[in-house]
């Protein structure tokens, strides 16, 4: 019998047994505690399960120093992404090195302990520059780094009790140590690696197939399921389109599973940290792209990195990743042989076809066709399901404007004008009908302006996440708070912000309550438009006059709109 190929050997975890985990949950339970954000909680599985091998915790201000600096470790390990633990400056002054903190995942269950050896402000400007190549929030990481990330970092060794619990595709996810020993029973000596965030098309398996024929490696399509760039297709659909994707390859030579990392989109960087992190993995090669982990463009709307920097900076540290490097061959289909080819093998003359991303989610937003030479049926099928076309999908129409300018009586014809469309179900959230039933505590100071009109946007996002039309028509007078809303609704479906620009004279005129003239009388105190600002929308999707246009005919250019944007059907 040969020997066990060291790429499937036994990787130290940083679990302690199973009795010293109940133990040290007992012990745990009485220390100062820290709620892991989304990032960190991938983060602390790939710790504690090897997958970030060689390291034994988040890292110490000496190896955060070495990783920016220079991409290694302060024992000179190669590592090229700071792992860090970063914490809000409240937390932060609440603990000090030498003490030991648990650390819980969302539900409060104790993951691990901390053990603190460093407590230190990191320079984020200096991170973003030397991990990132720029300090430029265009890019994922660095927006993450300013804005989300918190301001102080932790150090230090852990000890892990518990992996994070996953709900979904159990089946699939393998850790290092569970991957190793697959490949060990198998009896696979060589494996390449395929990492992507995007689903698979006839491209993607025509390379994948063809770099494990050529390495005479067998195929490992380790798709990464965690975090991965804001905007993505959301990993479930992707599962499902990997899954339809995996009876194509010859039976019993390809193996799918999932890597539950945060990705950084960072480039070059990356993808050697993408290598070491598959060699821990018991891989052997691994397939590097043009623009591996590419982040987009940056402000200035170029490329952050040289497309082909990520494969130079991989090959130039091969040997220490100890994962071979196979480079991404462009294929794409020659129409004259109905086939799948190498860019760089295409003879001259010939006809190549191919689909861009953007122009993939062209298609699928407007419901066109997608050529089966592009990919699969059940892939396609697929994405249909996830990303209907406009006419299907959710959004939302956001009324502003003062009190008395109309916003509620054109929100109600407009909601009528829908319901006789009919198709998706239609809310209602006008300004005082909320003030009602979702914000009854609340005044009219900003801050509590702001949180009514955020408690209209949270529900707004969820309708339309599930596909239904939400009509704000509240005043919300604050452009700041309104581009918030959008945000939050942009995740899911249109906003289409109406401004309902009566002005306040006419508002004043018509006085429908009777509330402008006990706030001219200073009887209504931070009356908006009186003694309260309304700050008028620059670029709203449309904007509605209604001293001369009915609110029926103010209705029917809305629905014009909703027509033009595709909304409508
Ligand atoms: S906000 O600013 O968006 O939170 O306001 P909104 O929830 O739309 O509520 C506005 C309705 O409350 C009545 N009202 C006032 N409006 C503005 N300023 C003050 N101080 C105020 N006090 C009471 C007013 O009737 C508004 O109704 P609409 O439908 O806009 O006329």
């Amino acid at each position: 019998m040969s020997a066990v190929a060291p790429n499937t050997m036994r990787i130290s975890e940083l679990y302690v047994s199973a009795d010293s985990a109940a133990k040290l949950k007992h012990h745990a339970a009485e220390l100062p505690s820290w709620d892991l954000t989304a990032r960190q909680l991938c983060d602390i599985e790939l710790l504690m399960n090897g997958g970030f091998n060689p390291l034994t915790g988040f890292i110490s201000e000496a190896d955060y120093d070495g990783v920016v600096e220079n991409m290694r470790l302060a024992d000179g390990s190669l590592w090229p992404m700071p792992v860090t633990l970063d914490v809000s400056q409240a937390f932060a002054d609440t603990v000090a090195p030498g003490q030991d903190i648990a650390l819980r995942d969302p539900e409060g269950v104790i993951l691990a302990i901390l053990s603190i050896t460093d407590k230190w402000s990191p320079d984020k400007r200096r991170e973003a520059e030397r991990v990132f190549g720029a300090d430029d929030r265009a890019h994922p990481a660095v927006a993450y780094l300013h804005d989300k990330a918190g301001p102080v970092y932790l150090g230090g060794p852990i000890i892990g009790i518990t992996p994070p619990t996953h709900y979904d595709y159990r089946a699939r996810r393998d850790t290092p140590n569970e991957l190793r020993a697959f490949f060990r029973k198998m009896g696979w000596r060589k494996i390449v690696a395929f990492q992507t965030r995007n689903p698979l098309h006839r491209a993607h398996q025509e390379l994948t197939f063809r770099a494990a024929k050529e390495t005479q490696a067998n195929l490992l399509i380790h798709p990464v399921v965690g975090m991965t760039k804001p905007g993505d297709i959301d990993h479930f659909t992707r599962v499902r389109c990997y899954e339809a994707v995996l009876d194509k390859y010859p039976t019993s030579t390809t193996h799918l599973s999932l890597l539950n990392l945060a990705m950084r989109m960072g480039g070059p960087r990356e993808a050697v940290w993408h290598g070491l992190i598959r060699r821990n993995h018991g891989v052997t090669h691994m397939i590097v792209g043009r623009d591996h982990a590419g982040p987009g463009k940056n402000s200035q709307g170029q490329d952050f990195y040289d497309p082909y920097a990520a494969q130079e900076l991989f090959r130039e540290h091969e040997a220490e990743i100890g994962v071979a490097m196979v480079d991404f061959k462009q294929m794409v289909y020659v129409q004259e042989k109905a086939q799948y080819e190498p860019r760089d093998e295409v003879e001259a003359g010939m006809t190549i076809l191919d689909i861009s991303g953007t122009e993939l989610r062209r298609r699928l937003r407007e419901g066109l066709e997608i050529p089966d030479w592009f990919s699969f049926p059940e892939v396609v099928a697929e994405l249909r399901r996830t990303s209907p076309p406009r006419s299907q999908q959710g959004f939302t129409v956001f009324f502003t404007g003062l009190s008395g300018s109309g916003k509620s009586t054109i929100a109600n014809a407009l909601m009528v004008k829908l319901m006789e469309l009919g198709g998706r179900p239609v809310t209602l959230l006008d300004g005082d009908v909320v003030r009602k039933h979702l914000s009854s505590e609340l005044g009219f100071s900003k801050e509590h302006r702001d949180v009514n009109i955020r408690r209209i946007g949270y529900v707004a996002s969820e309708i339309t996440k599930n596909a239904g039309i939400a009509i704000c028509a509240p005043i919300a007078p604050y452009a700041g708070t309104r581009a918030d809303v959008r945000a939050m609704i942009e995740q899911y479906g249109v906003f289409v912000e109406v401004h309902v620009a009566t002005p306040l004279e006419e508002c004043e005129k018509r006085d429908r309550k009777g509330l402008y003239k006990l706030a001219r009388e200073g009887k209504i105190k931070e009356f908006t438009g009186i003694s309260d600002p309304y700050e008028t929308p620059v670029n709203p999707e449309l904007r509605v006059e209604t001293v001369s246009v009915t609110p029926d005919d103010c209705a029917q250019e809305v629905m014009l709109k909703l027509e033009a944007l595709g909304l409508l059907g």
